[in-house]
């Protein structure tokens, strides 16, 4: 029997072991049929103790999709958690009923605590302003797939990169490739952990911090967008300040690459305007589709699948 493998951070597999992910998820995109039951008799538990609309409706659609069942709650004051029970024991009451779980948490490290736990593959769906793996593969691949490299380009992450978790895990994922250059591009307030730019700095990889959207425009390759963070802020007031600081437009369109893709792993509130949604570069609603093929293909590696039900074509290249 295989070991037991839980999805914690996209650092938890090689980059050997993504791209391999990433074969079977292209796979599923041009042979979604040839999957329709990989996951016959399997079912998923969705555990989510924090709103999400994508990332839990992108799960349960993943497993519909492979043939399989789910189970779950969406909302903590359904749950057992409401009466005091820790994520340790609801984990182990999980593991009785279904084959995998996806679980997004509002405490940092709980989706860990659980897998500690768990007789069953763990995926973390989120965890507080920590960690986002399947946002941040879902952007791995939309990378993949549109700009057709995970290496040498210059990247802009604008917006809130101080609570924005799918940030945080894409940096990280990013910076085990080559020749990426980051522009973090943020208002004071909401900059980059230094964690983070410490680990860029001891690895050699160059970023720049700016607050100017504009002014850094005509050099991106990938611009990332991302929302200020609501729900993690003290002060009402510093949210509302901060809201409105960039909003990115057809006016700063025109500054940046014809090629340039601009991604957002949403929900958007008003940091790009509808106006660009027809842009050939706004690349935001692909990546949703992007997501489910990943997690198809995650669900599938987790539960020990793949080489059972890839396409011939694809299992010969291994
Ligand atoms: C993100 C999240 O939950 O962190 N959403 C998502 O899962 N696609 C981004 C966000 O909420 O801003």
């Amino acid at each position: 029997m295989s070991r037991l493998r839980h999805m914690m951070s996209p650092l938890d597999f090689s980059t050997d072991e993504l791209d391999r992910l990433f074969d079977v998820a292209g796979d599923i995109e041009h042979n979604m049929g040839a999957y329709a039951h990989a996951c016959d008799g399997r079912i998923m538990a969705t555990c989510f103790y924090e709103p999400s609309t994508r990332t839990r409706l992108s799960f349960e659609t993943a497993m519909l999709r492979l043939g399989g069942k789910t189970i779950g709650f969406a909302d903590a004051s359904n749950s057992s958690a409401s009466k005091g029970e820790s994520v340790s024991d609801t984990i182990r009451v999980i593991s009785c009923f279904a084959d995998i779980c996806a679980m997004r948490h509002p405490k940092e490290g709980a989706p860990m605590v659980a897998a500690e736990k768990s007789l069953i593959p763990v995926i973390n769906a989120g965890d507080g302003g920590h960690q986002h793996p399947t946002q941040t593969l879902t952007d791995l691949l939309t990378i993949r797939s549109l700009y057709g490299s995970l290496s040498g380009f210059t990247i802009g992450l604008c917006g809130d990169l101080k609570f924005g978790r799918t940030v945080h895990s894409l940096i990280n994922a990013l910076s085990r490739y080559q020749n990426i250059h980051f522009i973090f591009i943020s208002p004071q307030e909401l900059r980059v952990p230094d964690y983070i730019t410490e680990m860029l700095s001891s690895k050699g990889i160059t970023y720049e911090e700016v607050v100017r959207l504009e002014d850094v425009m005509p050099r991106l390759d990938l611009l990332y967008m991302t929302r200020v963070q609501k729900e993690r802020f003290f002060n009402e007031e510093d949210y509302i300040r901060l809201k409105g600081f960039y909003v990115l437009d057809k006016a700063k369109m025109q500054l940046a690459k014809k090629e340039m893709f601009v991604l957002h792993p949403l929900p958007r509130v008003n940091e790009i305007s509808v106006d660009i949604d027809d842009d050939p570069r706004a690349a935001y609603f692909r990546q949703v589709q992007y997501g489910l093929y990943v997690r198809m293909a995650l669900i599938l590696t987790l539960l020990d699948l793949t080489d059972e039900h890839m396409n011939e074509g694809l299992l010969k290249t291994y």
